[in-house]
Parts: structure tokens; sequence; C-alpha cells
């Protein structure tokens, strides 16, 4: 029989907010956002030159800052470029009880979350740290990355999520669109639907969260909206948010409608009465004109999680129905 594995602290992620982390001001600013997740990055949004500086703005916001309620990671750099050993160590090392995670961008194969993770694990064990307590989040950013997706969800406990960067994976492609996370002009159906239920599959064979990445045009919000509806739909957890105007966006398209969830809520009450003794012990029942049993209680449970987490309450009580 396998060894159960760990836990997985369970946080969530519904908004995923994107902090340069070379901006002292935007730094300061994301404190105050309602965002469920921060990351401080280092890689994309840094320019090589004030890549150094920003390790320890990074470093002092994370241990002088108050991100209560907030989970926290730093994006480093990718593992082919020379950055990447330095971030983690003077990230780790200046502030790791005060981080959550480490996001690794561009992720291509299992090797490359090994070797993270053997990093960590060493800095965890000089510092004093618990070990294994960082996660790590994989970005998926390339066409190899995504073809060795089921390993690198495997490469190590302590990865927690997988996160789509179209950005960086429609170049990889040759999509032909400039506008991320659009359709490409010219193709009649969703032209990242099987990249995006790829990266859920693997998630949720591991049992750790799908997240989506940007939509760069931060003005346009209904856009935003509608690009999250699609990944929120298949059954990711959260999207990246690029701007403070993205946040609710993101908290609202990922949490379920009090109706939906109200609705979560009935099926699992019915579910427990019917397989009640007072219930009459059967497997199935009806709710409305709803036939519900155990596969429905699965599927309220998922939305009524979801609701909780959000912070939502009842607005309705289940009836016992009359004999
Ligand atoms: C994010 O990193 C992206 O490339 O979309
Ligand atoms: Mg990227």
């Amino acid at each position: 029989m396998n060894t159960p594995a760990p836990q997985k602290p369970l946080r969530p992620r519904r908004s995923c907010l994107a902090v340069p982390g070379s901006n002292p001001r935007f730094l300061e600013k994301a404190q105050g956002l309602p965002a469920d997740m921060v990351f401080l990055d280092l890689e994309d949004a840094c320019a090589p030159l004030a890549k150094e500086g920003a390790r320890h703005l990074v470093v002092d916001a994370l241990n002088n800052g108050d991100w209560t309620g907030k989970t926290t990671a730093v994006r480093v750099n990718d593992w082919t470029t020379h950055w990447t050993y330095r971030d983690v160590v003077t990230v780790v090392e200046g502030a790791g009880p005060n981080l959550d995670c480490i996001m690794l961008p561009k992720v291509q194969d299992a090797q490359q979350v090994v070797a993270l993770d053997l990093l960590l694990t060493q800095i965890e064990k000089t510092m004093g740290f618990e070990v294994g307590r960082i996660g790590i989040e994989a970005q998926i950013e390339n066409a190899k990355g995504l073809v060795n997706v089921d390993e690198i969800a495997a490469a190590s406990p302590r990865i927690e999520t997988l996160i789509f960067g179209p950005a960086d994976f429609m170049a990889s492609i040759n999509m032909r669109s400039l506008v991320v996370g659009e359709q490409p002009p010219g193709y009649p159906a969703d032209a990242y639907h099987y990249i995006l239920m790829r990266i859920l599959m693997a998630a949720r064979a591991l049992d750790v969260q799908a997240i989506d990445g940007p939509y760069l045009q931060i003005k346009n919000i209904d856009g935003y909206k509608e690009i999250a509806r699609r990944s929120a739909a298949l059954g990711f957890d959260g999207k990246w948010v690029l701007h403070p105007g993205q946040v609710d966006a993101a908290n609202e398209v990922f949490s379920p409608s009090q109706e939906e969830y109200d609705h979560a809520e009935l099926i699992l009450d019915a579910y427990d009465w019917c397989t009640s003794e007072a219930g009459g012990k059967k497997g199935s029942a009806m709710l409305g004109d709803e036939m519900i049993d155990e596969a429905s209680r699965k599927m309220a449970l998922v939305i009524a999680g979801k609701g909780r987490a959000a912070g939502l309450t009842r607005t309705s009580k289940f009836e016992i129905p009359e004999a």
C-alpha cells in the first residue's frame, strides 16, 4: 500500500497578483489589495539591471510589510538564466519564514523542479527553517513544459500549483496573435482548450491547484472576465491579476454565485438526509425536480467548498421532504 502523501496546505488563489519586485511603490500598494495571493516578481517584470536590487527590495517587503491573509510567493528567474540560484538563495535566506512559495517560470521538465526542491532543502537546513514548508508553483509556458506536465506536477511534494503562462506559451508555439489570452484570428474554436485541459488534468491527478495566467489589456475588465470565465468553468482555481482593477473581477469569477452556493449546500443536506436512518438510508433522493446521489454530493462539495472559502453564507434552508 502507498504511504499517504502529506496534506498540502489548501490556499485560496482566486486572484494572484503580480507585483514587480523592483518597484517599492507597487510592493507597498499590493499589501492593501484584496488579492488572495501575491507574487513578487524577479522575472519578466524586472529589467536585467534591476534584478540584483529587486532581490533586496523583495526581502525587505516580505519581512517588513503586512501580508496578513495573503499567500506570498516570489517568482525567480528560470533555470536557463544565470540568475536563478542567487534569486532563491537571497530571497529564501533573507525572508524564508515570511514566504509561502517560490514560483518557477518556464518549467520544461521534472529535473528543473527537483533542482529547486534540493536547493530549497539545503537553504532550509542551513538556516534552521522547517524543511519542506516552502511550496513550489510551476509555470507551464512552452511546448516542452506542456508535454512534460505530468512529470512536472509529480516531481516534488512541494508543488502546489501548475500555472498556464499564455504570453510565453503563445510565443513558444508560434500562435498568430499578439493579444495575450485572446483567440488568434481565423480559428473557429477555442484555441486554448487543449492546453488548459492538459494542465488541469495534470493538476487534478496530483491534487494541486490549476491557475490561469495574465490578461494584459488591464483596462478591459469585461474582456478579463470573459477569459477568466473560460478557465473557471473548466475547473481552474484562479487567475493572475496585473492591476488592482482586475482583483475584484477574479474574486467574483472564481467564487460560485450565491445561487450556485445555496444549491450546493441544499444538495449536501438532501443527500445527508436521504442516506440517514431517519431518511430511510436511501442512496438517492429528489431535491425538487432533480435526482441526487453520491456523485451529485461530490460535485456539490466542490462548489460548497469554494463558496465557504470565499466567505459566502447560506440564504436558503433545507426542508425535510414530506413522506
Ligand atoms: C506569464 O508569465 C506569461 O508568460 O503569460
Ligand atoms: Mg511568462
